[in-house]
């Protein structure tokens, strides 16, 4: 089993002056969920997430070696522009990763990046974009160190990805991504996200997710402060236990493509974590009214309809509305006529399944 000392990057065999990369990477939503970590972004419980296909962030990374001064160098530019908000947040995940990346204070970089997704949805872009920063920095170092083998770039990929944003690191490869070691789960990891190992039945090709756009304000709680309430939370052990019981009755359902029960453990993962925001001391709510108009519209349109679709939110108002690809046209015309009208401005996303991180 892989530890933290094997992403000490080797002695390298060549030198690179100068050049740039371009990776896109995508969001992911879990179905069971990451609330909760120990130190060094160790999650609290394993979580298994869709990558998503449409959202996602596409970064540029322009490289040029410079005198080791020991100090990190870097130009952030967010849709071509300086976007000073982010240099804090940058600085930070070079300084964590610095240890396993000793190179990056022997370049100045230029980060250029966008989001195909508006930054105003409330739609977290810190999965995607660590991803992506992630994707090209493992491609600056595969370049350095050319005898790399694919499995160790997507796995350090990966492991720096979840130093940047824990669930970021399900973000980098592969469509039904576990990141947390879980006994049934072969390969699984606290480090690094890996692809679900089993096949996925055919009811989940091409599953579709859109995303109504319900807040698309600054979220009140972040997630950094939601995780540490978990420390001492009354029922915190037990919900851990509970993601382990869900995440393997998940695997099943994956394998054997049970819809119904895919919807249960889906939807009652969604309203635990909101409920473990609510029994939180201090306690907070991230759904609004329109959330919640949602959720009853979607009970209402599955039991009137028999339609397999279900929801699942994020840490935020937001709601994912999942089902498979062949009710699509269905449930678009139920979105358009029913609950669109909640949405902030009308706004929603129409996504689905992805496969993951692409060299651009
Ligand atoms: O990766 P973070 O620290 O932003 O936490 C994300 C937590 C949830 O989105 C609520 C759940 C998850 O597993 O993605």
């Amino acid at each position: 089993m892989l530890s933290e000392k094997d992403f000490i990057s080797k002695a390298f065999s060549s030198v690179i002056e100068n050049g740039s990369i371009q990776w896109s990477a995508p969001s992911n939503i879990a179905l069971v969920k990451y609330w909760g970590k120990k130190e060094n972004q160790i999650p609290a419980n394993p979580s298994i997430s869709f990558t998503l296909n449409s959202c996602k962030t596409i970064t540029k990374l322009a490289f040029a070696q410079k005198q080791n001064n020991g100090t990190f160098s870097f130009d952030l530019l967010f849709e071509g522009k300086p976007k000073e908000d982010f240099n804090l947040k940058i600085q930070k995940f070079l300084e964590r990763i610095e240890i396993y990346c000793p190179y990056l204070k022997d370049y100045h970089f230029t980060i250029d990046t966008e989001n195909t997704f508006p930054h105003s949805s409330g739609i977290a872009s810190s999965a995607s974009g660590m991803a992506a920063l992630s994707m090209n920095i493992i491609s600056l170092e595969k370049e350095l160190n050319p005898e790399m083998t694919d499995d160790y770039f997507y796995q350090k990929a990966s492991f720096l990805a979840r130093l940047g944003s824990g669930s970021a690191c399900r973000s980098v490869k592969g469509s039904v991504v576990v990141w947390g070691k879980h006994n049934e789960i072969e390969g699984s990891s606290d480090l690094f996200g890996v692809e679900f190992p089993s096949t996925i039945h055919t009811n989940f090709k091409n599953y579709q997710d859109t995303i109504l756009l319900v807040d698309k304000g600054e979220k009140q709680v972040s997630s950094t402060v939601g995780h540490d309430l978990m420390h001492n939370h009354p029922f915190a052990e037990q919900r851990f236990a509970q993601a382990h019981d869900n995440l393997a009755s998940i695997k099943t359902v994956l394998e054997t493509g049970n819809l119904n029960e895919f919807i249960k453990i889906t939807e009652s993962e969604a309203l635990t974590l909101h409920a473990m925001m609510m029994t939180s001391l201090p306690y907070f709510i991230l759904m609004k009214p329109n959330t919640l108009e949602i959720i009853n519209k979607i009970w209402k349109f599955r039991s009137e309809t028999k339609t397999p679709i279900c929801f699942t939110l994020d840490a935020g108002a937001n709601v994912h509305v999942l089902y498979p690809e062949n009710v699509r046209v269905e449930v678009l015309q139920f979105i358009a006529a029913e609950l669109v009208g909640y949405c902030q401005n009308g706004q929603y996303i129409c996504d689905e399944i992805g496969t993951g991180a692409i060299k651009i």
